[in-house]
């Protein structure tokens, strides 16, 4: 695989691909002779065909039966994993594809969370050209892009792989849509996680805090201390996953489940919601002044470089702290956001399938299928990417202690909640009407009473 860059590529045009699927040398003898054959007839007819049209005609012959360079499976693969752990973890489904046989084609597509990703691979679909396989969140976006008819399936592998026996029904409820499996499920994240550099909360005298109270007065000594008390990124996704957090620790799963998953219109603007946006409007005075538009792992590199001590943010993080060097519970903690007690706000990622003309990317799809299921993929991807396997059958004993707590947190499915930008709870509309109004109140001078309207009245123009 090629190493993913930070930026995205622009899509290889199809004339690339199309050159690249061609003998070269084949063509270029053509070509030659077709020069030559047109230098010399050039005077001796008097019904001339024009060289340029002698040219087209002869190089789209030599691309006509020349036979293709390549036939193995191929998959052009967009995804938005472009951070350092991300791009570790990529690369061992991407290596055991190319060691099964495959031609791995990387589409990164820069941004956090995927917007950008998901914006432009529905673009390519809507355009036609979809890509072989995309990153995708399981949930209600994904469930939409098969009812519209869109996705294909990969249902041959997942049977032969019992995909319904070795996922967790959860996965299977929302990879399998109409009876067929429309996407690759490949891991479990965890989003309410509070990451700490274990060094600066010893410097500034104090623990990991386990309510929002508690939390405050860490913050207060570490911002004495010298240090940044919270890494944040002021982009509307990360956010988000502070305010959710901060939901769920001081309201409750059942609050959480309410406001944020049904929707309902008195939680989302009552005193439980004021309270929520009260803790936020102090958070505010806990991040540094350049948070603003900083991409999440940025972020983390404060924690990890002991400049900041806490960040908010999914698992995903642990692959930077990961691939950093650092060790868990040496180096950095990794808790349970405050408050959240079981409550636990999960995203799987999955590979979705695009429903396709060309059967090599077919056959790449099927392939891609097979690899990224095994367990041991499964397994050496999460440890890389800070998650855990989607399958239930990988054994835990590779996996650190932030790992082990999510999966006997996910096994014992207590309190599982959907995260916000997820859609496995909530559709794209309303997840946008939140992060707008979220950001927002990030943006403005706003009191938590008008914070908790705003948000009301944003998710009631979203329905
Ligand atoms: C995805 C993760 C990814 C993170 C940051 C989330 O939406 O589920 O896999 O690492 O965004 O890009």
């Amino acid at each position: 695989m090629e190493t993913p860059r930070r930026f995205a590529k622009p899509f290889l045009p199809q004339w690339a691909e199309f050159a690249e699927r061609v003998h070269f040398i084949g063509a270029a003898r053509i070509l030659g002779a077709c020069i030559f054959s047109v230098i010399n007839r050039k005077n001796a007819t008097s019904r001339r065909v024009p060289a340029s049209t002698a040219l087209v005609f002869l190089l789209l012959a030599s691309a006509l039966f020349v036979p293709r360079a390549t036939a193995e499976p191929t998959a052009e693969v967009l995804h938005w994993w472009t951070s350092g752990g991300e791009a570790r973890a990529l690369k061992v489904i991407a290596d055991r594809f190319a060691a099964q046989g495959g031609r791995w084609v990387d589409n990164p597509i820069a941004g956090g969370g995927g917007d950008a990703a998901r914006t432009v691979a529905k673009t390519r679909i809507l355009g036609g050209k979809p890509p072989t396989i995309m990153q995708w969140h399981l949930g209600l976006s994904l469930r939409q892009l098969a009812e519209e008819g869109l996705l294909g399936n990969v249902d041959e592998v997942a049977r032969a792989g019992d995909w319904d026996g070795v996922l967790p029904p959860l996965l299977v409820a929302n990879a399998k849509i109409g009876g067929h499996y429309v996407a690759i499920p490949v891991d479990i994240h965890g989003e309410n996680w509070l990451w700490t550099n274990t060094k600066v909360l010893a410097a500034a005298g104090v623990a990991a805090p386990r309510s929002w109270p508690e939390f405050n007065e860490a913050a207060a000594k570490i911002r004495q201390a010298g240090y940044i008390p919270l890494a944040l990124g002021g982009q509307g996704w990360q956010q988000v996953i502070v305010f959710s957090s901060v939901a769920l620790g001081l309201g409750g799963p059942e609050f959480y489940r309410r406001a944020l998953i049904e929707l309902d219109a008195q939680s989302l603007a009552g005193p439980e919601m004021e309270a929520v946006f009260a803790e936020l409007r102090l958070i505010k005075t806990m991040i540094d002044p350049g948070a603003s538009n900083r991409d999440w792992n940025e972020a983390t590199n404060l924690v990890i470089a002991g400049k900041a001590a806490m960040q908010l943010m999914g698992d995903w993080a642990k692959g930077e702290f990961i691939a950093a060097g650092l060790v868990p519970e040496r180096d950095f903690g990794c808790e349970a956001s405050p408050g959240a007690g079981n409550g636990y706000v999960i995203a799987a990622d999955s590979l979705a399938v695009p429903k396709l003309g060309d059967p090599e990317q077919r056959k790449g799809q099927l392939l891609l299928a097979a690899t990224a299921m095994e367990p041991a993929v499964q397994r050496d991807f999460s440890l890389a990417k800070g998650s855990i396997p989607a399958r239930r059958d990988v054994a835990p004993d590779a996996f650190d202690v932030c790992a082990r707590k999510a999966m006997t947190i996910v096994r014992e499915s207590r309190d599982l909640l959907p995260a916000i930008g997820s859609s496995m709870g909530i559709g794209a509309a309303a997840a946008g009407a939140i992060t707008d109004a979220v950001s927002l109140f990030f943006a403005r001078d706003m009191t938590p009473e008008q914070g908790a309207r705003a948000l009301r009245d944003a998710v009631a123009g979203s329905r």
